[in-house]
């Protein structure tokens, strides 16, 4: 924090002196939480100025295309890490020696079974329900088994719920699959990796042994990591916002997820194959460019623009190189990816994109990627909610361990003003 200062002008009031937070990394933060006793209000909808809270987790500088969790770049976690070891930094702020990683792994393991009566609220559901509907409801049912560490001011509560939430979410999102098939839920194997682990409970079965390529599993791990975090996102706020309050956290992560759902958020990787199929052929990419910018047409372009991003974003780069290495490694010709890449190619050389900086973004390359894996894409969006899971717990930890208030933002009121109540008869 520094010395700078900010004045506002109001009209007929005296000066207002603000002070300017510095960040270690980015923009210069006014501090306008006196304003309220002044009685005034600032507005903002969508948060777009907004920083609505200090955080150590994860920076991303927009204009430069940059993304670093606890200072590491997202380019070099992907190429040298692995997604335990990004949970355990995006957890506990330093990546982990030896031991701290065993450790770290061997507890995860330890937690990766739901407790068998969470079996019976599948039954509840649709078998044609969307596996998000159930992430939701499942994951905030949670809330109802794990009594005996809710003390959320507790730093060792925080940690095992933390330890629960990332070990089992794989577990639960297997099983939304599994159930939309029909076939029995995979029991976690513990003497596989985290994301080999999921892959064996999405494809194995009880009848035979289920072989998971390493292939496959270092490009799902590549994915988790890419997903893990991004700082003050719709998600993420939601989960700090519901925590506020001090409601139960893995209801805070049930939010969180319904939040991710939406096509403007974690559900455009599902909505980038929907549009590659719409779209069916490179002869038909100008007519929904066209569509794309017109401004009486709701379609957008899936998987382009970012809110922060006005660059390419760093993590569609590395999604991109992995998914051509998926795709050679597997010997898969995909029509898909070479007509995302010309879509690619066209908008980025199309003065509308180019003015409005409008980029890919990490979901126009994950869904051709979990495609190749073998993901049907109603499951998509659930695998960015179990990658984001981690940092969604990590900023509802780093909220709880230190000084916070409730979140309640204000408003500026267009509404009548105050009015009689009228009889029925005199309306
Ligand atoms: N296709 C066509 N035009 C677009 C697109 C797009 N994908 N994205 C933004 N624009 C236009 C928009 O119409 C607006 O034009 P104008 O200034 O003339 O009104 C301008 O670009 C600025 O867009 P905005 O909607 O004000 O920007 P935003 O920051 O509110 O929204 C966004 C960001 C990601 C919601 C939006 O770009 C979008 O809907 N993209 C498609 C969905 C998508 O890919 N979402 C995944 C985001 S990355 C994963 C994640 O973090 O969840």
């Amino acid at each position: 924090m520094s010395e700078k200062k900010a004045i506002l002008k109001v009209d007929g009031r005296d000066d207002i002196e603000l002070p300017v937070h510095t960040p270690t990394l980015g923009k210069d933060v006014i501090d306008v939480s006196s304003l309220t006793g002044q009685g005034i209000f600032t507005f903002d909808p969508g948060f777009t100025s907004t920083a609505s809270c200090e955080s150590k987790i994860t920076f991303i500088d927009g204009e430069k295309g940059q993304l670093l969790h606890r200072g590491y770049s997202i380019e070099e976690l992907a190429a040298k890490s692995d997604y335990l070891e990004v949970c355990y930094l995006l957890l506990y702020g330093e990546l982990p020696n030896a031991e701290q990683r065993d450790e770290f792994v061997s507890t995860v393991k330890n937690h990766t079974m739901v407790h068998e009566q969470i079996r019976n609220l599948f039954n509840g559901f649709r078998r044609d329900a969307h596996p998000m509907a159930i992430m939701c409801g499942v994951v905030g049912a949670l809330s109802a088994f794990y009594h005996d560490s809710l003390d959320i001011k507790d730093q060792k509560h925080r940690e095992i719920t933390a330890f629960r939430l990332i070990a089992k979410i794989p577990t639960i999102a297997a099983m939304c699959y599994k159930y939309a098939l029909g076939q029995p839920f995979m029991y976690p194997r513990n003497d596989l990796g985290y994301a080999e682990n999921f892959l064996h409970m999405m494809f194995g079965t009880p009848c035979e042994e289920y072989e998971v390529s390493p292939t496959l599993a270092r490009a799902m791990d590549r994915i988790f990591i890419l997903h893990a975090d991004h700082e003050q996102n719709a998600s993420t706020s939601t989960v700090r916002l519901a925590g506020s309050s001090g409601a139960n956290p893995f209801a805070c992560i049930a939010a969180g997820i319904s939040a991710l759902w939406g096509p403007a958020h974690g559900g455009a990787n599902e909505a980038v194959l929907n549009m590659l199929d719409e779209i069916g052929d490179i002869s038909n990419i100008e007519t929904y460019i066209a569509k794309a910018k017109d401004k009486s047409d709701p379609f957008k372009l899936m998987g382009f623009g970012h809110r922060v991003y006005k660059n390419y974003d760093p993590r569609a780069t590395v999604m991109r190189e992995s998914c051509h290495e998926v795709l050679n490694e597997l010997g898969i010709n995909d029509p898909q990816l070479e007509l995302a890449m010309k879509l690619e190619e066209i908008a980025l050389s199309d003065p509308y994109f180019k003015e409005k900086k409008l980029f890919p973004n990490v979901d126009f390359y994950s869904g051709i990627i979990l495609k190749a894996i073998g993901i049907p894409t109603s499951m998509f969006t659930v695998i960015f909610a179990l990658s984001r899971t981690v940092g969604w717990i990590a900023h509802w930890n780093e909220m709880i361990s230190n000084p916070y208030k409730i979140g309640r933002p204000r408003q500026l009121y267009t509404g009548e003003t105050e009015r009689s109540f009228k009889v029925l008869g005199d309306r």
